[in-house]
C-alpha cells in the first residue's frame, strides 16, 4: 500500500509536470503566433480577443451609428428610420453629376463638403482602429455602409482632377425654411473648387476622407478601394499644387465653415495618404512641412477645422508600431506633440487644461461644445492604446508619470458625461438613457412625417412646445455650455442641434471603449 500509494503520487506528480509543461508550450506558442502575425517587424500591435463587452457603450454605439441613417441624403436604400425617405434626388443636376448621396450637415438639408470629408475620415479611422470591437457588437456593417454613402457622394463630386464639388444647396435658400427633407422645393446650387477658384483645405480633406477609406475597403471591395485612393492622390495633388483657401477664395463659406487655414489638411492627407500607399514621398511631406504648418509643442484642439492633433496622434502611430522610418525626420516632433496633447487633458497632470468643467467635461466652444469632448477622449482613447499595444505604460508630463490606463480613464469620463454621468444628470445622446434632449434643433425630427408643408408653414412645427415628432435617436447635440447649463428648446442651435461631425467622433470614442480590450486591430 505504502509503496503502491508512493509509486501512484511520483506518476501523479509526473503526469501533472508534462501537462503543466504542455500548457505553457502552448501558451507560449500562441504568444509567438500572435506576434508573428501582427506585422513583418513584429512590433505591431498584437491582436487579442476583443474582451468583455461593456453593454452601456455598445447600446450607445448602435444609437450613435443609426443617426447617419437620419442625415442620408439621395434614394434611401434599406432604410431603417420610419420618418425618413428620399429626397435629394435631383442635387447635382444643374452640372450633369448625381450628387443625390451624401450626408445632411445637422438639423438644416445643406451637404456641406468641408465638414462632411471630415466626417467620413473619422469613420474610416474609427473602423480601422475599431473594426474589430464594431464587430463584435455587430455594428460594422452599419459604419462601413455609412462611410461608403459619404465616399461614393465624393466621388461623383470629384469629376475631374482639379475639380471639386464642395457644397450641395444654400444657406440663405434652406436656412429661412422649416420642412422635411423629403419635401423641400428649394434650389439646390452648387459651389466647386477648381485651379482658377481653389481650395486647398477641403480638396485635402477629401483626400484624406478617400486615403483612409480606401484602407478600410481594401480587403471587402479592392476595386472601389483602388478608385478612392486613385481621387485621394488626384485630390491631393489638387491641393497642394494649386494653393489657396476656400475660404478666402469662396467667402461665402465663411458663415458656416470658415477655415482657419489650410496647413493642417495638406499634412492630415498626406498622413493619411502615407498609411494607405506607404509611399514614402508622402512621408517625407510631412517631414518636410512640418515646421511650416504643423505648430511643433503647441497643444491644439481637434475639429472639423483643425486637423493638428489628429495628425499628430496619426504619426505618433508610425514612430509606435514601425521600425523602418530610416530617413524620415522630424517624426518625433509629432510625437511630442501628440505627448502635450495628451498632457493637456489628462485632469492631474501639471500641464492641465483649464478649459474644464467642474463635472469635468473638457469645454472649449459655446457653439457645438461637445466637438471638442468627443474629439479629445477619441484621440486619448487612440493614444493609449498605441501605448499599451506597443507596451509602453507611462506617459510623463512636466517630470509627472501617468499610466497608459488614465488616458483611457479620461476618454471613459468624457463618454460617460455625454451619457448622464453629469450634474444635470441627463444624457446628451438622443434616445440614450432616461433623460435626454426632446427638442432638439433638427428640421425632420421636428416635423411629424405625414405632415405636408411648404418652406414657412413648418415653423408651425419649429414653434411648438411639444416635443419632437420624431426620436432623432442616436444624435449627439452640441452640449452644455462650460457653467453645466444646457436649455433644451428648439431655437437654440448651439447647444441643441447635432452634426454627423460629432457623431463620427462619438463613434470612434464608443467603439475603443466598447470591450475591455485595450489592443487594436490595426491599420497596420
Ligand atoms: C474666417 O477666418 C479668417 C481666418 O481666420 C478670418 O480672418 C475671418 O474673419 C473669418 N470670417 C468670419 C466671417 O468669421
Ligand atoms: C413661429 O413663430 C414666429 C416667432 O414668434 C412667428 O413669427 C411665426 O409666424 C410663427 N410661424 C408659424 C407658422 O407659426
Ligand atoms: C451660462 O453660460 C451661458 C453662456 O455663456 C450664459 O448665457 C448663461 O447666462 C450662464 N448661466 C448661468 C446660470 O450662469
Amino acid at each position: 500500500m505504502g509503496e503502491k500509494s508512493n509509486s501512484r503520487g511520483w506518476c501523479g506528480w509526473f503526469i501533472a509536470i508534462i501537462v503543466l509543461a504542455a500548457v505553457v508550450l502552448a501558451i507560449v506558442y500562441t504568444v509567438k503566433l500572435k506576434i508573428k502575425k501582427s506585422g513583418d517587424d513584429g512590433a505591431g500591435p498584437v491582436p487579442g480577443p476583443p474582451g468583455a463587452i461593456d453593454k452601456k457603450y455598445a447600446d450607445a454605439l448602435k444609437l450613435a451609428l443609426q443617426f447617419f441613417d437620419i442625415q442620408k441624403s439621395g434614394k434611401l436604400e434599406n432604410n431603417k428610420i420610419s420618418w425618413r425617405g428620399d429626397s435629394g434626388l435631383k442635387d447635382g443636376s444643374e452640372a450633369n453629376l448625381d450628387l443625390s448621396k451624401g450626408l445632411y450637415d445637422a438639423g438644416d438639408h445643406i451637404k456641406f463638403g468641408f465638414p462632411m470629408a471630415f466626417t467620413a475620415t473619422i469613420l474610416s479611422w474609427s473602423i480601422l482602429e475599431y473594426g474589430d470591437q464594431m464587430k463584435a457588437v455587430n455594428q460594422l456593417a452599419s459604419a462601413k455602409e455609412s462611410l461608403r454613402w459619404t465616399t461614393d457622394f465624393f466621388i461623383k463630386a470629384h469629376p475631374s482632377d482639379n475639380v471639386l464639388y464642395i457644397q450641395v444647396g444654400d444657406p440663405d435658400l434652406d436656412h429661412p425654411c422649416w420642412e422635411r427633407p423629403e419635401t423641400m422645393k428649394e434650389k439646390r446650387p452648387l459651389i466647386k473648387i477648381d485651379a482658377e477658384t481653389p481650395g486647398t483645405e477641403v480638396a485635402a480633406e477629401a483626400a484624406a476622407a478617400m486615403a483612409s477609406a480606401s484602407l478600410v475597403f481594401k480587403d471587402s471591395d479592392p476595386e472601389y478601394s483602388s478608385t478612392l485612393l486613385r481621387h485621394a492622390k488626384q485630390l491631393f495633388d489638387f491641393a497642394e499644387t494649386k494653393r489657396g483657401s476656400y475660404s478666402v477664395n469662396i467667402p461665402e463659406v465663411q458663415k458656416f465653415y470658415n477655415s482657419t487655414g489650410y496647413g493642417d489638411e495638406l499634412l492630415w492627407a498626406a498622413s493619411w495618404l502615407y498609411h494607405a500607399t506607404e509611399d514614402k514621398t508622402y512621408l517625407d511631406y510631412v517631414s518636410k512641412h512640418g515646421n511650416e504648418f504643423a505648430s511643433f509643442g503647441n497643444p491644439t484642439w481637434f475639429s472639423w477645422d483643425n486637423k493638428l492633433a489628429g495628425t499628430q496622434v496619426l504619426l505618433s502611430r508610425l514612430l509606435f508600431f514601425k521600425k523602418d522610418l530610416s530617413g524620415s525626420k522630424g517624426l518625433g516632433n509629432y510625437r511630442d506633440t501628440a505627448k502635450a496633447v495628451m498632457c493637456g487633458l489628462l485632469p492631474n497632470s501639471p500641464t492641465a487644461t483649464k478649459s474644464r468643467t467642474n463635472g469635468g467635461l473638457v469645454s472649449v466652444s459655446e457653439w457645438n461644445g461637445l466637438q471638442q469632448s468627443a474629439s479629445a477622449a477619441f484621440l486619448a482613447s487612440l493614444f493609449s492604446d498605441y501605448m499599451l499595444s506597443s507596451r509602453l505604460h507611462k506617459i510623463s508630463c512636466d517630470g509627472k508619470i501617468f499610466k497608459a490606463t488614465e488616458l483611457r480613464d479620461f476618454a471613459k469620463s468624457q463618454a460617460d458625461y455625454m451619457l448622464g454621468k453629469n450634474p444635470l444628470g441627463m444624457s446628451f445622446v438622443v434616445g440614450y438613457g432616461e433623460k435626454y434632449p426632446e427638442f432638439i434643433h433638427h428640421r425632420g425630427a421636428s416635423i411629424p412625417a405625414d405632415a405636408t408643408t411648404g418652406c414657412l408653414d413648418g415653423f408651425k412645427y419649429f414653434n411648438s412646445t411639444e416635443p419632437n415628432p420624431n426620436i432623432a435617436y442616436g444624435a449627439l447635440v452640441g452640449g452644455p455650455f462650460f457653467n453645466e447649463t444646457f436649455h433644451d428648446i428648439r431655437d437654440n442651435p448651439r447647444q441643441n442641434e447635432p452634426t454627423t461631425y460629432n457623431n463620427a467622433l462619438l463613434v470612434g470614442l464608443l467603439s475603443s471603449l466598447v470591450t475591455t480590450s485595450s489592443v487594436l486591430q490595426s491599420l497596420k
